[in-house]
């Protein structure tokens, strides 16, 4: 990691974790890791995904690495611009590196085609107004072929691609994503960064379906991403703005 300022500069690495978000919060309660400590494992035990589910991995085919940052100048009410910051890395990288139009399916997924490739669980500590520390825990399908039925929607890089790739590459390619727009970030471009989460963001202006937590569905045209990180869909019955736990996507699996 040469030419990385602090993303990855400290990091561990295991065999197997129950998870690498749980293994950062165990070391940030009886220390203070520095910013862009990096813990990754070839298999998690206890892989954990967004919303209280699980994330399915198969031993040492994928990445699974979680990033610690300290965003202390972010407010707690204005948390979207690092999730979106991390999403935009991820699929700076898995373009670069498959070549092809990877895209972030919203709030934070990053696709190949219409399957998922990547996923990202941000964990948010707060310190009263402002954000006290981040973990950025990411699991990238880099080598797997065959998914289980609880991964239905699954692809990964080796599968879109044809060709397996090397994992420490796929790695060091991903940190130096993720310090650059996290460095963005901080800068205070988050212009920048929206422009390029918009211009990459999956199905927009197109017309999809979506699911409500009720379990009814609908289908409506994705429009825009409000600053607060809410989609905007068009719908039947107009326009309206979706917080993240009142709207999933439906794919064809
Ligand atoms: C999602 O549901 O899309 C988010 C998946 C995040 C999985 C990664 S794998 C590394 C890190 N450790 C975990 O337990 N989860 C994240």
């Amino acid at each position: 990691m040469e030419n990385n300022l602090f993303v990855g500069k400290v990091r561990y690495h295991f065999d197997t974790l129950p998870s690498t978000n749980d293994f950062l919060v165990e070391l940030l309660a009886k220390s203070k890791p520095p910013e862009g400590t990096t813990v990754w494992a070839d298999n998690q035990t206890a892989g954990r995904g967004q919303y209280g589910s699980r994330w399915y991995s198969a031993p040492g085919q994928n990445l699974l690495v979680s990033v610690l940052l300290y965003p202390t100048w972010l407010k707690a009410s204005n948390q979207w611009p690092l999730s979106e910051a991390l999403a935009v890395a991820i699929r700076d990288a898995v373009a670069d590196l498959t070549q092809l139009p990877a895209r972030i399916k919203w709030p934070n997924d990053v696709y190949l085609g219409e399957r998922k490739t990547a996923g990202l669980l941000l964990q948010c500590a707060l310190n009263g107004a402002h954000v006290q520390h981040a973990i950025a825990g990411i699991g990238l399908n880099v080598n797997q072929t065959q998914f289980p039925p609880e991964a239905p929607n699954a692809t990964s890089m080796a599968l879109a691609c044809g060709q397996p790739f090397k994992r420490p590459a796929v790695l060091e390619r991903l940190l130096w994503s993720l310090e650059q727009r996290y460095l963005q970030l901080r800068q205070g471009q988050t212009e920048r960064i929206r422009r390029d989460y918009r211009n990459h963001l999956l199905g927009l202006g197109q017309r999809r379906r979506f699911a409500r937590p009720d379990g009814n569905t609908f289908d409506g045209i994705p429009q825009d991403v409000l600053p607060d990180g809410r989609l905007i869909v068009q719908t039947d019955q107009g326009s309206a703005a979706f917080d993240v736990k009142e709207l999933t996507w439906l794919f064809a699996t």
